[in-house]
């Protein structure tokens, strides 16, 4: 069992760290157990704080419990019936109260008008059931129309000493003897998320008698030179926590891995248990990718890595001394299937990459956003533009061609003039990088300079006739260079 899953709290009084949420949260439930209906709870704060798992101590205060995901259409379903059949059953209130557990509201399918947002008001509305909501995001737009009718708790980051003193019991009942440096440091990287505290001290400390400064190094240091076969095998071949958790930070697309893991699974494992556990975790993996591209947090991306990674090799009881001939085929051949489309992801990804100094991988995790902003035609084509994409790459982000606006004197659609900018008064470091070679020259006082540290926000610019576009007018300057800034918001 992963030491996350060992060690989550299981009573209130074991939770670490928002105490006074938590007596908030008990507040609520004791009203309701007296009778008196409360509002919805919404549980909001960033990952690894222990949402979940309050929702579950929660549960168990009540005479049952229903624990669905957000983002799972079905959830809905089996919420109206939950609704339907224990309102008309119910005779009183501590007999039969249900609560219903909605995790991760701000993964609902927001565009989705069955689901989503118009059921989780409903229940709302009715009132009739305890209900237990869940968000890293209280600003999502998908929970926009309920959360004011909510009581919105905030669960915080949990502070560092307190994450460490968690992490000494954990090695003391792990019979661990540490160096109490290494436990500290662990406490502060994790930056307030105990479910990534409580991995990297697993990777460190499990299966050891000790722990001193010397294994630090061990988490979190990238190794170029894997590639993916290694990276499995290693998984599949060991139970070296922390030359796993190495060997799972690769130059890869990380759902790749996952694939081929899934497939040489029963080519090493052999007891049905184990294939059973390890096929598991890689649908937790899954899960967390998906959350990860979903909500654009990429802790869910570490914590992926840990189900393929730790979870998989740990669903081995003994290491299998033998010689498994591990395969990809049937990965690699879904991705000859998709190759093209992968081919066509990557090339923009790499434009982007260039363009705006940022990693393939960041720029992948952008296109969600780019998504959206394709919407509009005019950032389509200003963004396409700058980033030069042919037809065939918008094709990613949008199925309609971009049409091409009237022509404007001042846009050249292939190429930012960087130097007019700058001439133009532009200081934006973006800009600064690009013309590095001539020395800064400060603005010409007749022109309008946009101040320094104006926040780069696109204003609404009222559509206009093509003649009209056509005019010079006073502010069409000004206006151009908001639109030229507008490309770097993303
Ligand atoms: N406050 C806490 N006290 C003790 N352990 C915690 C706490 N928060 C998280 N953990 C540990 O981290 C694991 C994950 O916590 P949990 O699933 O509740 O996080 P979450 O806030 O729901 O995160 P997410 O936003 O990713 O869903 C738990 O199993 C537990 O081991
Ligand atoms: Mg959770």
């Amino acid at each position: 069992m992963l030491w996350t899953e060992k060690y989550r709290p299981r009573s209130f009084d074991q939770v670490v760290g928002n105490a006074k949420q938590i007596k908030e949260i008990k507040e609520w439930v004791d009203l309701w157990i007296k009778g008196e209906k409360q509002q919805c709870l919404f549980l909001v704060g960033p990952p690894g704080t222990g949402k979940t798992t309050l929702a579950h101590i929660i549960g168990r205060e009540f005479s049952d419990y229903v624990e669905l995901n957000a983002s799972d259409k079905r959830s809905y379903d089996i919420i109206k019936n939950t609704v339907g059949e224990a309102s008309a059953t119910r005779s009183l209130f501590s007999q039969g109260l249900k609560l219903i557990i909605l995790d991760e509201v701000d993964g609902i399918h927001g565009t989705d008008d069955r689901g989503g947002s118009r059921a989780i008001n409903k229940i709302i509305k009715e009132g009739h059931h305890p209900l237990i909501l869940t968000a890293n995001d209280l600003y999502s737009k998908r929970i926009k129309s309920f959360k004011s009718k909510c009581k919105v708790i905030n669960i915080k980051k949990v502070h560092t000493n307190s994450i460490n003193a968690l992490l000494k019991r954990i090695c003391s009942q792990e019979g661990v003897t540490f160096d109490d440096m290494v436990l500290k440091e662990l406490a502060k990287r994790s930056n307030g998320d105990m479910r990534s505290a409580i991995n990297d001290l697993e990777v460190l400390a499990r299966g050891k008698e000790s722990i001193d400064k010397s294994n630090l190094k061990e988490v979190g240091v990238k190794d170029s030179r894997s590639n993916i076969f290694d990276s499995v095998r290693r998984v599949l071949k060991s139970k070296n926590l922390p030359k796993i958790r190495q060997a799972m930070y690769l130059d890869e697309d990380p759902t790749l891995v996952m694939e081929v893991m899934a497939e040489n699974i029963p080519r090493e494992y052999e007891k049905p248990q184990e294939i059973q556990r390890a096929y598991e975790m890689i649908s937790l993996a899954d899960l967390n990718f998906g959350r990860a591209r979903s909500s654009r947090n990429y802790s869910y991306w570490r914590y992926a890595s840990d189900f393929m990674g730790i979870g998989v090799a740990l669903s081995k009881k003994e290491t299998y001394r033998k010689f498994a001939r591990y395969t990809g085929s049937t990965s690699f051949a879904l991705l000859g299937k998709t190759r093209s489309k992968r081919d066509l992801r990557d090339r923009v990804a790499d434009k982007m990459a260039e363009k705006m100094h940022i990693s393939r991988q960041v720029a992948i995790s952008q296109f969600p956003y780019l998504t959206l902003i394709f919407e509009n035609d005019e950032m389509a084509y200003e963004i396409a533009s700058y980033l030069g994409l042919e037809d065939d790459e918008v094709k990613l982000f949008r199925k309609r061609k971009i049409k091409k606006p009237p022509k404007k004197k001042t846009t050249s659609p292939k190429k930012i003039d960087t130097d007019k900018l700058k001439s133009d008064g532009i200081n934006s470091s973006i800009y600064a990088k690009k013309s590095k070679s001539k020395p800064k020259s400060s603005p010409s006082p007749d022109k309008k300079v946009p101040p320094k540290d104006k926040p780069l926000k696109r204003k609404k610019i009222p559509k206009k006739s093509a003649e009209e576009n056509n005019k010079p007018s006073p502010d069409t300057k000004e206006k151009e260079k908001e639109k030229q800034t507008s490309l770097f918001q993303f």
